[in-house]
């Protein structure tokens, strides 16, 4: 990897170095209140105009590579607090070389935006703004100060609230009933996912009315955040990984993949569950809530699920210690929460304030530090999926987080492993902040041996020897062969597996012999064995060979989406492989069947890969020899 300050980011030094300048910032704070006064920017970093225009493009493009990975794709590859670090170093530079930022086009930049061009866009009719974020106490307690003397109080009474980490959403009810439910987006406007929050159960359609003096508003827009309840999270990973698909990393990963999927009974079946926070649009006005208290007392009578656990704080002591409290119950919630909001409770006073272009002054959000620790990087591994991406492993010495004993990591890609520039025998941080799979975010430079290396991604395929393969601008590397064995036991497994034929007698050592011995190169061969082969294996005689022979044979008649999903077509999981089960009877009329004809089942995006992948001799080869092996008496 190289040093320059343009590519090579080294997020241990970068983040120590933001989190120095932010210190040196609120003690500059704490000397002078700077009321109205344009934040303190810290002193440059970069010397000279040119290292800063290099930096500044290099943190725009890491931005907008994070901001694509966490939004639109839901697999974000680092924790919230490093994306956090990084784009407040991109401000603090901007507002220190305003020529450079204003030299730069906009879009090098974007905020962060979950619309994936698969729903229709709806407005919404007041912005949904973000929300400040404190990472520390003292910068809590700046913040704090700083409400109080825009005021000009010596208390306000604030309501301190879980941060729900999941979906922000917006829900429109009209009369009383809810007519559409729109995701953030970009703020402005966000897709249009109405029938997918309407199988949320906890979720009126009507508002329950207090009688005919009271009548619902016009029209309010209600604010709050979809999400996936931590037991529901765990449940959907464990069969995500039995299914052979990558787990959510994140619980608001699967809560944003999820409102999004485009079949509301899939997301019936995920739970998804929703809270309610705050409004947007209230018309008419004059029938707005006065405080964030009424606000929720008036919602819960209107049936609507609203935040269950909350706090009042009147001074900054109180304050931190609230958070604090939320922070002690965070495993009880029901739902993920990555930190705590404060809001100023009178909705006058909010008023008063009025907002930046990014959020409102009111309110702030400090944000739970993730767990952390460090340990040393034994070795790389390479893991070959069954489709033949090459995915590099951490393999630690093994380190307690948050409740677990970790030894390994996923390194995502070739990319990750270089940005880091990721060193064996390297000393690592690695946290894991509100979801379960812990992430390395940086290296402990000065502990690098002195004799460590470049890690040097392997140019050929560590099962098979074959040169590895990457498409341009792709961040993942394949092996193309598709008799590799490492893949096809990858294959052969999960065909045989719990959410495939279910061949209970084959588990992966046999699978693995029969491999090496090149017996099975592919899943119509299991049908092809002969009862010598199996007696020439170790272990086997005539009773287990006679058995598995047996167990294979009745996995010929499984029901047809179990072979479907068993042969891990892209894109189709057990769900997708239920709908083609029922649409087709054959095997043969999947292999044969057109684009049009599976768009009305799968939609156009699964359609497309099913196309493709079996317009690929091989894989057709492997459909209809199976399809052939099935329809046989
Ligand atoms: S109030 C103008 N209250 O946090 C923003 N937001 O990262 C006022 N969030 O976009 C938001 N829990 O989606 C508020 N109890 C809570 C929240 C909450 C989670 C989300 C919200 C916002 C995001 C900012």
């Amino acid at each position: 990897m190289n040093g320059s300050p343009t590519h090579g980011r080294r997020p241990a030094l970068a983040h120590t170095a933001v989190l120095a300048l932010l210190l040196l910032s609120v003690a500059a704070f704490a000397a002078t209140p700077p009321l109205g006064a344009p934040a303190p920017t810290p002193a440059a970093v970069p010397a000279t105009t040119a290292d800063a225009g290099a930096r500044i493009a290099a943190l725009r493009g890491e931005i907008a590579r994070h901001n694509e990975l966490y939004f639109r794709r839901s697999a974000p590859e680092i924790t919230d607090s490093t994306f956090d670090s990084l784009r407040r170093e991109l401000a603090a530079l901007e507002a220190d070389f305003p020529a450079l930022a204003a030299a730069a086009p906009p879009e090098a930049a974007p905020p962060g935006d979950d619309r994936n061009g698969d729903f229709p866009t709806a407005r919404h009719r007041a912005p949904m703004l973000g929300i400040e974020k404190v990472y520390t106490e003292a910068e809590l307690r700046h913040w704090h100060r700083l409400l109080l003397a825009r005021l000009g109080r010596r208390d306000a009474a604030l309501v301190v609230e879980p941060k729900i980490d999941g979906l922000a959403i917006s829900v429109t009810f009209e009369h009383g009933r809810l007519v559409r439910a729109v995701t953030r987006g970009s703020g402005t406007e966000g897709d249009e996912i109405t029938a997918n929050v309407r199988t949320i159960p906890t979720l009126p359609t009507t508002l329950r009315s207090a009688g005919a003096h009271s009548p619902p508003p016009a029209l309010i827009e209600l604010r709050g955040e979809l999400y996936i309840s931590p037991a529901e999270f765990a449940r959907l990973n464990l069969e995500r990984e039995a299914a052979g698909e990558p787990p959510f990393a994140h619980p608001r990963n699967l809560a944003a993949g999820t409102a999004k999927l485009h079949d509301p009974a899939e997301v019936a079946a995920r739970h998804l569950a929703l809270v309610f926070y705050g409004w947007g649009a209230w018309e008419p006005t004059a029938t707005q809530p006065a405080s964030q208290q009424k606000f929720l007392e008036q919602a819960n009578a209107w049936g609507l699920p609203t935040i269950p656990v909350t706090r009042l704080a009147r001074s900054a002591d109180e304050l931190w210690a609230a958070v604090g409290e939320v922070a002690r119950q965070r495993d009880q919630l029901p739902f993920p929460a990555d930190g705590a909001v404060a809001k100023l409770d009178s909705v006058p006073l909010r008023r008063s304030l009025g907002e930046t272009e990014q959020a409102p002054r009111w309110t702030v959000a400090y944000k739970f530090p993730p767990d952390r620790a460090s340990t040393r990087l034994r070795a790389i591994s390479i893991q070959i999926g069954r489709t033949g991406v090459l995915t590099p492993v951490a393999e630690l010495v093994p380190v307690p987080l948050a409740g677990a004993s970790i030894a390994r990591a996923t390194l995502h890609n070739r990319d990750t492993i270089a940005r880091l520039d990721l060193r064996v025998g390297d000393t690592v941080t690695l946290e894991r902040a509100g979801g379960v799979v812990p992430h390395i975010t940086g290296v402990d430079l000065a502990r690098r041996p002195a004799e460590s290396a470049p890690y040097v991604f392997p140019d050929k395929c560590p099962a098979c020897s074959t040169a590895v393969a990457q498409g341009p601008g792709e961040a993942l590397v394949r092996c193309p062969n598709p008799i590799c064995p490492a893949q096809v036991r990858q294959r052969l497994d999960h065909y045989t597996g719990r959410h495939g034929v279910r061949i209970q007698d084959l588990g992966p050592a046999t699978i693995t012999m029969l491999v090496d011995r090149g017996l099975v190169r592919d899943i119509p061969d299991l049908y092809r064995l002969r009862r010598g082969d199996l007696l020439a294996l170790p272990g086997f005689g005539p009773t287990s060979a006679d058995a598995l022979l047996d167990a294979i044979e009745r996995s010929r008649h499984a029901r047809l989406w179990r072979a479907i999903n068993g042969l891990g077509l892209p894109r189709v999981g057990t769900a997708t492989a239920k709908k083609l089960g029922r649409h087709f009877t054959r095997l043969e009329q999947l292999a044969n069947a057109t684009y049009g004809e599976l768009i009305p089942v799968v939609g156009t995006a699964t359609a497309r890969a099913l196309v493709a992948h079996l317009a690929e001799p091989g894989n057709r080869a492997t459909l209809t020899a199976l399809a052939a092996i099935r329809s046989q008496p």
